[in-house]
C-alpha cells in the first residue's frame, strides 16, 4: 500500500475550500489509487469553521482519506507537503487601493513561500488560486529559493474551462471536442483567450466563427465571467474554481493528452516574448513531471497585441510588489 500524499489547502474554511476538500478526499485529484492526508491552513478565527469542515470530511468515510490536520501555523501545514493549494487570500475591500491589496497579500504569500521552502517535500507542486493569483505566486516563489521555479503555478484553468464551454455552445459540439485552448497572460480581465490555436474538428476555431463574435462576445464573456457569476449568484465562483484547481493538479500529476494542451500560469523563461520570471498564462503540457510550454506557435497581430497588454499588466504588478519590498 502507498503511503498517503500530503495535500495542503490554505483558506480551507472558505467557499472554494468547501468545494475542494471533499473532491480531493474522494480521489478526484490524485486518482483512485493514491491515499491522501489533508492539511487545512486557516487564520486563527476561522479554525473552528475548518474543524466543522473536517467533521464533515470524517462523516464521508472516504476510503482514501488517511488523516486531517487543522492549523493556523504555515510551517506545520507545509511540512512534508507534496501538493500545496494556496486558496486563502485577502480580497479587495471597499476603498482599498491596489498597493494596499498587494501589501496585504504579500503578508500572506511571503511567509507561506518561506514555510514551503523550509519544509515542503522534494516533489512539492504549488498552485496559487487566491487573487491576484499570478502575482501572489510570484511572491511565494521569490521566497522559496530552494524549490525549482517550475513547481510554482497560478490558476488559469477556470478561464480555460469557461472558454471551452463558450466555444462548444457556439459551435454546437461537446466540450471534449474543443482542443488546444489557451489563456495567455494574467488571470484578470486583461487575459487573452486564444481561438486561433484552439481547434474543433481539426480546424482553427477562429476560422469557424465570425471575428465580431470572437472579439466582442467571446473574449469579454470569458474575461468577465467572474463578475457575471457574482452578479447572478451573489457570491464569487466557488465550485467551478475548485473544479478547475482539481483539473489543474490532475493534468500536472497525471499528464496531458498527446494531441492537446491546457492553460496554466508558470514562470516564464522568455517564451513568446514574456519577460523571464513573470508568472504568465501559457499553453502547457505535462508528462506527469513538470509543465512544459508549447513552443513554436505562430502568433498573429491580433493575438500579439492582446498578449502584450496582459503581460504589461503582469509587469506592472511585479514592479509594484518589488517597490513594496515584497519580492
Ligand atoms: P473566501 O473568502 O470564502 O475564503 C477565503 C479563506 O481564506 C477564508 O476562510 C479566510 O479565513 C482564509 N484566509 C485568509 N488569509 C489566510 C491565511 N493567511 N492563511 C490561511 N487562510 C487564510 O474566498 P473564496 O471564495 O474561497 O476564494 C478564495 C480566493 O480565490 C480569493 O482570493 C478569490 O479571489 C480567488 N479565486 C480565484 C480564482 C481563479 O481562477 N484563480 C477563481 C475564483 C476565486
Amino acid at each position: 500500500t502507498k503511503s498517503p500524499v500530503k495535500v495542503t489547502v490554505t483558506g480551507a474554511a472558505g467557499q472554494i475550500g468547501y468545494a475542494l476538500l471533499f473532491r480531493i478526499a474522494s480521489g478526484a485529484m490524485l486518482g483512485p489509487d493514491t491515499p491522501v492526508s489533508l492539511s487545512l491552513l486557516e487564520i486563527t478565527p476561522a479554525l473552528k469553521a475548518a474543524e466543522g469542515t473536517a467533521m464533515e470530511l470524517d462523516d464521508c468515510a472516504f476510503p482514501l482519506l488517511k488523516g486531517i490536520e487543522i492549523t493556523d501555523d504555515a510551517n506545520k501545514a507545509f511540512s512534508g507537503t507534496s501538493v500545496a493549494l494556496l486558496v486563502g487570500a485577502r480580497p479587495r475591500g471597499p476603498g482599498m487601493e491596489r498597493a494596499d491589496l498587494l501589501q496585504a497579500n504579500g503578508g500572506i504569500f511571503k511567509p507561506q513561500g518561506e514555510a514551503l521552502n523550509a519544509g515542503a517535500a522534494d516533489d512539492i507542486r504549488v498552485l496559487v488560486v487566491g487573487n491576484p493569483a499570478n502575482t501572489n505566486a510570484l511572491i511565494a516563489h521569490s521566497h522559496a529559493p530552494d524549490i525549482p521555479a517550475e513547481r510554482f503555478s497560478a490558476m488559469m484553468r477556470l478561464d480555460h474551462n469557461r472558454a471551452l464551454t463558450q466555444v462548444a455552445k457556439k459551435l454546437g459540439v461537446g466540450v471534449d471536442e474543443v482542443t488546444k485552448m489557451t489563456i495567455w497572460g494574467n488571470h484578470s480581465a486583461s487575459q487573452y483567450p486564444d481561438l486561433f490555436h484552439a481547434q474543433v474538428g481539426g480546424k482553427s476555431v477562429a476560422e469557424q466563427v465570425d471575428q465580431t463574435w470572437l472579439s466582442d462576445t467571446f473574449i469579454p464573456t470569458v474575461a468577465k465571467r467572474g463578475a457575471a457569476i457574482i452578479d447572478a449568484r451573489g457570491a464569487s465562483s466557488a465550485a467551478s474554481a475548485a473544479n478547475a484547481a482539481i483539473d489543474h493538479v490532475r493534468s500536472w500529476v497525471h499528464g496531458t493528452p498527446a494531441d492537446d494542451w491546457v492553460s496554466a500560469a508558470i514562470p516564464s523563461t522568455g517564451e513568446y516574448g514574456v519577460p523571464e520570471g513573470l508568472i504568465s498564462g501559457f499553453p502547457v503540457t505535462s508528462d506527469g513531471g513538470d509543465w512544459k510550454v508549447v513552443e513554436g506557435l505562430d502568433i498573429d497581430e491580433f493575438s500579439r497585441a492582446r498578449i502584450d497588454a496582459s503581460v504589461k499588466e503582469l509587469t506592472e504588478e511585479r514592479d509594484a510588489v518589488k517597490g513594496l519590498g515584497l519580492i
